[in-house]
């Protein structure tokens, strides 16, 4: 362990997959573990790998891929579990397994229906198996912060015995406050014997809005793992925010004396690709990442940030990626040119990918004149997306009513040379076009909710549209781009029922 660092857990791909609506396939995961690693996390939480073959399949792609951040498997304290969580992550150049299992007597009583002493050989029996298999293995006890304390110490006790190196505190309801976590870590390192040999993270959900604060009162008590999500996606209310997290130790290394391994500037773009990716948008006035976090509305502000940055500033918008983006192609860019921006920005295509982009990317220069970084970067997220295959919009036609008539669309979907085309009415256009893609496809669907913002500032700018939709027992969401809100609201549509449909 290196003095005064503290070690990131990204939990994106796992707790953050948690997060209502997000259903993110391989190729997807691959893009996000990709940039997060890029981003200086030292360990990526994958996936649960017992829970689907999806995730089965992702924790062992993402495990062939990764060779800088070590990569880790979720597991319950369960035989069957571990075996499978080894099977998915035995390929990474350095894998962790990691094991949970409730201690609150109130998940014993009504969800385990096991005594303390059952969990606790369970808890035992789970590292043993788990190292068997791997020299790295963390040892979570779920909802720690409503647990007796003495029979925590009891089963950190026996992980350690059995050879588990990092040692997670979970705050999984997210109801414990700062001064009270602090104490129950202090709690820890006083009384577990054999602590001073292990890791000591936590990992801390958002319920009360104070994941960050209570997550860096245990760093102030000596924790050196943080477990934490980008925009602070995950279950419920999510987790720990990951660029609030790390820009605090940054920025305030001058009281707290510790460092992490992240690269500050790679923040915003991480965050913008798990937005797109996930649809989940991030509100404007979030820390750190939110669109108003750098920006200064009062006049006094203003004037003073004029005649000196850190007047009103405790951090540079550069230190976390934010750069004025000089990049603009036009409709006579070429194919060449996209792609050298793309990857000036951070993407790499494929070829399939890069050849629908471009075909996008043409129809909407050629709407809009010129496209800024941001656009091309929302177009071609759109085809990163692509994955399996997918339902094209290849043709849409939409009249917006009158007296006569009610508004109408018509749309054509294509698919492996398959092609169909529905016409539709609805009590507007994009109801219409919705209704028009939901009966060519044959599929029931709710919608749930419904956003529009523009990428860029000003008239011209191009509309990004997220949709939540219901499918069954599923909620999906879906995002789309495009000059026009009813085009964007269709391809959002489209995108959240291609995920349902792949699957
Ligand atoms: O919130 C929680 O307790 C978890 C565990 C699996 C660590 O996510
Ligand atoms: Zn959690």
């Amino acid at each position: 362990m290196e003095k005064g660092r503290v070690y990131i857990f990204d939990t994106t791909l796992r707790d953050g997959e948690q997060s209502p609506g997000i259903c993110l396939g391989v190729r997807e995961k691959l893009e996000i573990a990709e940039q997060l690693q890029r981003l200086g996390v030292d360990i990526i939480e994958a996936g649960f790998p017992a829970t689907s073959e999806g995730d089965f399949d992702a924790v062992t792609q993402l495990s062939a891929k990764l060779t800088e951040s070590r990569v880790c498997a979720l597991a319950r304290a369960r035989p069957d579990d571990i075996d499978r969580a080894w099977e998915a992550v035995k390929g990474a150049a350095s894998p962790r397994i990691h094991t949970f299992i409730s201690t609150s007597d109130i998940h014993l009583e009504h969800q385990l229906r096991k005594t303390r002493e059952q969990v606790l050989e369970m808890a035992r029996q789970a590292v043993k198996r788990a190292r068997g298999y791997c020299e790295d293995v963390e040892f979570s006890p779920m909802d720690a912060t409503r647990s007796e304390p003495a029979y925590l110490y009891s089963v950190l006790e026996s992980a350690i015995e059995e050879g588990a190196g990092t040692l997670n505190i979970p705050d999984t309801v997210g109801y414990s406050v700062p001064a009270e976590f602090a104490e129950l870590l202090r709690g820890i390192f006083e009384n577990v014997r054999g602590i001073e040999g292990v890791i000591v993270s936590v990992h801390c959900h958002n319920d009360l809005g104070l994941a960050v604060a209570n997550s860096l009162a245990a760093v102030e008590c000596g924790a050196r793992q943080v477990e934490c999500a980008v925009n602070g996606l995950g279950e419920r209310a999510g987790n720990a925010s990951l660029e609030e997290l790390v820009m605090t130790l940054k920025v305030r290394s001058d009281r707290l004396g510790l460092s992490t391994g992240i690269d500050s500037k790679e923040i915003s773009r991480t965050s913008r690709l798990v937005s797109l990716l996930t649809g989940y948008p991030v509100q404007p006035n979030k820390a750190i990442v939110g669109r108003n976090a750098f920006a200064h509305e009062s006049g006094i502000h203003q004037d003073g940030v004029l005649k000196e940055r850190t007047t009103y500033e405790i951090m540079d918008a550069e230190s976390v990626g934010l750069v004025e983006s000089d990049i603009v192609l036009g409709k006579h860019s070429g194919r060449h040119a996209l792609k050298e921006q793309l990857e000036r920005l951070g993407y790499y295509l494929n070829e399939e990918e890069l050849n629908q982009a471009f075909k996008r990317f043409k129809e909407l220069a050629d709407k809009k004149g010129s496209l800024s970084g941001e656009d091309i970067e929302a177009v071609a997220l759109e085809y990163i997306r692509t994955e399996g295959q997918q339902w094209k919009l290849t043709a849409y036609e939409v009249h917006s009513g009158g007296h006569e008539a009610p508004p109408s669309a018509t749309i054509t979907l294509e698919r492996e040379g398959e092609r169909r085309t529905e016409r539709a009415i609805g009590d507007g256009m994009v109801d219409a076009a919705c209704k028009a893609i939901r009966e060519a496809l044959n599929v029931e669907a709710k919608l749930h909710s419904f956003t529009v913002e523009a990428i860029t500032e000003g008239l011209e700018s191009l509309g990004d549209v997220t949709i939540q939709l219901d499918v069954g027992e599923q909620r999906v969401v879906g995002r789309g781009v495009s000059t026009d809100i009813v085009e964007a609201s269709a391809r959002a549509y489209l995108n959240a029922l291609n995920k349902v449909l792949r699957q």
